[in-house]
């Protein structure tokens, strides 16, 4: 079943069930080495699925949830390893969203669900993407409206000290460390398995830009390049400005990059956000999407 959160859609399975759990991996064409998020609908039930609960992961949930970020801990014995990929850890969230809330309340041990869309696509944010994405492979969509955020929970791992972000998200980094006081420096590659470089690639060619100017340049002489060769009827080149309001990009920026696919937009110049905020995770989308190219 597609369930409606505040970041993005996800294909949900009752995280202690192993065909349910089997069938998420089937539909998304995911490796199964790549272990899924559990949502609860509490810190209780967080703690059901951890064997160590740390300090930093209270602070964090104390602060965030519900909310959009998820908290690596050591798992418990309850916890299968079809979910957590055969890994000594679990990663926990507890989302805003009522409608996901209602259901996790049926759920003491969690729901399992990475985003609903097919491996290494971009995300979904409204119940019409999950069908136009998965279509007869999913059984139910609870249609929960657009998502509120539109990019996905800010992953920290608190089974190492200090704690250490994973992948940027929906909480800011900055607040993060405001209630850790110290993370672990980010550099390096990530030890999130599938946080490949080309993942959340949309059907389209996605170029980063840091100013508007530098888009049209790009555009000019990429027109000029291209009719020299061959003068090919697609569509004109679009450019999305994520640097007025990063926040409200963010909630749209998935449906605006399936948009330009469906136009059949081949090139989409992206105006990169300042680095803070909600911004390091659109940066994040952005530079992984064009990475492809
Ligand atoms: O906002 C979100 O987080 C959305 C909604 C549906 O909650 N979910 C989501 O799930 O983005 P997914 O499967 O697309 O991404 C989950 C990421 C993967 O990159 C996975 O490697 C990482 O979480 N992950 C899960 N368990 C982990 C673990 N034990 N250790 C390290 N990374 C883990
Ligand atoms: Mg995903």
């Amino acid at each position: 079943m597609a369930l409606p959160t505040e970041t993005v859609y996800g294909l949900g399975a009752d995280a202690v069930n192993r065909s349910a759990v089997a069938r998420v991996f089937r539909i998304k064409g995911r490796p199964v080495d790549h272990p899924l998020i559990v949502h609860v609908v509490d810190t209780d039930s967080a703690r059901a699925c951890a064997s160590d609960w740390t300090p930093e992961a209270e602070v964090l949930a104390r602060s965030f949830w519900p909310g959009p970020l998820t908290i690596i801990v050591e798992r418990s014995s309850s916890m299968i390893d079809e979910v957590t990929g055969f890994r000594s850890t679990v990663a926990l969230r507890c989302p805003s969203h009522p409608m996901m809330r209602r259901v996790l309340e049926a759920f003491p041990l969690g729901i399992a669900a990475p985003s609903a869309n097919r491996f290494g696509k971009v995300s979904p944010t409204t119940a019409q993407h999950v069908l136009d994405d998965l279509a007869e492979d999913v059984d139910y969509i609870l249609d929960g409206g657009p998502c509120d955020i539109g990019v996905e929970s800010t992953i920290v791992d608190c089974s190492v000290h200090p704690a250490q972000i994973l992948r940027p998200g929906g909480v800011p980094t900055e607040e993060i460390s405001r209630v850790l006081g110290s993370l672990a420096s980010t550099s390096g590659p990530s030890r999130a398995p599938g946080m490949l470089e080309s993942h959340y690639v949309p059907n389209c060619r996605v170029h980063p830009v840091a100013t508007r100017q530098r888009a049209l340049d790009e555009i000019e002489s990429g027109l000029r390049s291209r009719s020299a060769r061959d003068g090919d009827g697609s569509s004109a080149p679009e450019i999305l400005d994520a640097s007025i309001d990063p926040d409200s990009f963010a909630a749209t920026m998935y449906a605006q990059l399936r948009e330009c696919a469906r136009r059949g937009v081949q090139d989409v110049y992206v105006i990169l956000p300042e680095d803070v905020g909600i911004g390091a995770a659109i940066r994040d989308r952005i530079l992984k999407a064009a990475a492809q190219h």
